[in-house]
């Protein structure tokens, strides 16, 4: 755990100093779970929403993207669910004044067993090596056995629980799993409350006058409203969806974990609209294709892992997060959601209009059922960049801190740098930078010896420094020196251009998911 915890303050620190994240208004102290993005921290956050805007919209010719606004109607809010239903269990520890939510502490309980399983088979794999088999250890090593019985049957206490709103049995379950505060050790609880996680504002300029709103807590419902609109606009056909990114906003409560849980977040959601009673294949074929883009980023298969939800939002049918290994355990970073026609008929109900579609082939009106795929950005961002960083031993008994963030994501794909001051060779590193600017971010560094200029773009993340020395002034070649391997090739300067783009070329990042 020391060592988790570790590793995430490494994370926080690194991406203040290097310009990735730094917390909000952090000259008044800051601003609790509401964090600023610096000038690679904006870049990166750009290319991973293009990243997903291109294999959503781009790719995809029946899907098509909108922005709608993050003000909304307040019936919206009523209609879709969040005003009554959209709450937090939450839970205050009496010795040390600290709130939690009751749902999160059980559910680190269960990652902690999880986290003994784990251990028990790289224990065993270590043991019986090559001839270990994982299948069979989980299921016939008993302690092991016991653990997985112990953590699944919390969950389902736990989800049984709060779809029947027993928040005294959620109760009963701390104190029965003997769960103590997190910071004082006490295990002095008081009830469980629910708490509406909306931001309320006003429109309007007088008092009398101002119109009650909220801040939208899911991009999701903007789609929804405008569902009719672009299906009749945009001659949309039966199965379609719709897709945006944007900012949402949630009064959290236990926000803690950096830009996981954040006050302001963005989300980028998709809403595929689909026949009623074909919600089951779409699910599970939106489950495989949101995988899919993950892994195609590569970022190791084993950081990922779904998780089926036991307990189910208030407008789902079957609902699944796709897991990521952060470095404070497996967490959510994105959800799929089948959500049936709960949505368009609320707001059929509460509008007054109708929100149905003319199937040609089937000659009938109906509500279309939705399947949902959203992701949050930031929270994307952090898997990307803590997965990213990492300190490596090299043969010369240095170390090199290097942030290995997928090429195609990085903000600056490369740096170019002249090997000393003079003898004309800054003016060709300019050159080479004036031609370069056109297709991709890069910059131009001349500080320190090369060494240290290498050392500081790995830790940056670019993945490609351009160092020009006399010998460029003799036959016009440059040495290419690649992050994540430290190769270094002599090169033609014609030729750097469609290096870099065979490295960050969204298309060959995006062809993986084939
Ligand atoms: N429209 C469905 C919806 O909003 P959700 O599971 O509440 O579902 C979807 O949120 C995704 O949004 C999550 O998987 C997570 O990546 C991100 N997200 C949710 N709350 C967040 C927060 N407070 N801070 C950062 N990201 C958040």
């Amino acid at each position: 755990m020391a060592k988790q915890e570790d590793d995430f303050k490494k994370v926080i620190s690194h991406a203040k100093e290097y310009g990735y994240v730094f917390q909000s208004s952090e000259i008044y102290d800051g601003l609790s779970a509401v964090y600023d993005y610096a000038q690679n921290g904006a870049e990166l956050k750009k290319n991973i929403r293009e990243y997903w805007w291109k294999a959503m919209v781009q790719l995809n010719d029946n899907i098509v993207g909108i922005d709608a606004a993050i003000f909304m109607h307040p019936t919206t809010w009523k209609a879709s669910g969040h005003v009554d239903a959209f709450n937090d269990p939450l839970i205050d520890n009496k010795d040390s004044k600290k709130r939690y939510r009751a749902d999160v502490l059980v559910e680190d309980y269960v990652a902690k067993i999880e986290a003994k399983i784990e251990k028990e088979v790289a224990k065993a794999s270590k043991r019986f090596g090559e001839a270990f088999d994982k299948e069979q250890f989980l299921a016939t090593n008993q302690r092991v056995v016991d653990y997985q019985e112990k953590a699944d049957s919390t969950l389902k206490r736990l989800g049984k629980s709060l779809e029947n709103e027993d928040l005294a049995d959620v109760k009963s379950l701390i104190e029965e799993l003997d769960i103590a505060c997190p910071m004082s050790g006490s295990k002095n609880w008081t009830d469980v409350k629910q708490f509406n996680l909306m931001f309320g504002t006003k429109l309007g300029a007088s008092a009398e006058s101002a119109m009650d709103l909220y801040l939208r807590p899911e991009t999701a419902q903007g789609i929804f409203v405008n569902f009719l609109n672009v299906q009749k606009s945009g001659r949309m056909k039966i199965p379609f969806g719709i897709a945006q990114t944007g900012k949402a906003f949630r009064n959290e409560i236990v926000a803690r974990q950096f830009i996981f849980r954040m006050r302001e977040f963005e989300q980028m959601e998709m809403q595929f609209f689909i026949r009623p009673g074909s919600q089951q294949e779409w699910y599970e074929k939106w489950k495989e294709n949101r995988l899919k883009w993950h892994l195609s980023l590569g970022m190791g298969e084993d950081n990922y892992r779904f998780h089926d939800h036991e307990k189910l939002a208030h407008y789902a049918d079957a609902a699944a997060d796709i897991e990521f290994r952060f470095p404070f355990g497996f967490k959510e970073l994105e959800g799929i959601h089948s959500r049936t026609d709960f949505d368009l008929s609320q707001h059929e109900k509460y509008s007054g209009k109708k929100l149905q579609y003319f199937d040609p082939e089937l000659k009938e009106n109906y509500v279309p059922y939705v399947v949902e795929t959203s992701i949050g950005l930031d929270r994307m961002f952090l898997a990307v960049f803590s997965n990213s960083l990492c300190e490596e031993e090299l043969e010369n008994g240095t170390t090199r801190t290097v942030l290995k963030l997928p090429a195609v994501l990085a903000p600056t794909k490369a740096a170019v740098l002249p090997l000393v001051k003079k003898d004309g060779l800054p003016e060709i590193a300019h050159k080479i930078i004036e031609d370069l600017k056109w297709d991709f971010n890069v910059i131009y560094d001349e500080k320190d010896a090369v060494g240290r200029r290498y050392r500081r773009q790995d830790a940056a993340g670019t993945p490609i420094c351009i160092t020009v020395d006399h010998q460029t002034l003799e036959d016009g070649t440059v040495t290419i020196r690649h992050r994540d391997t430290m190769e270094q090739q002599r090169i033609v300067i014609s030729a750097v251009k469609g290096i870099i783009h065979k490295e960050v070329d969204m298309r060959t990042w995006l062809q993986k998911m084939a």
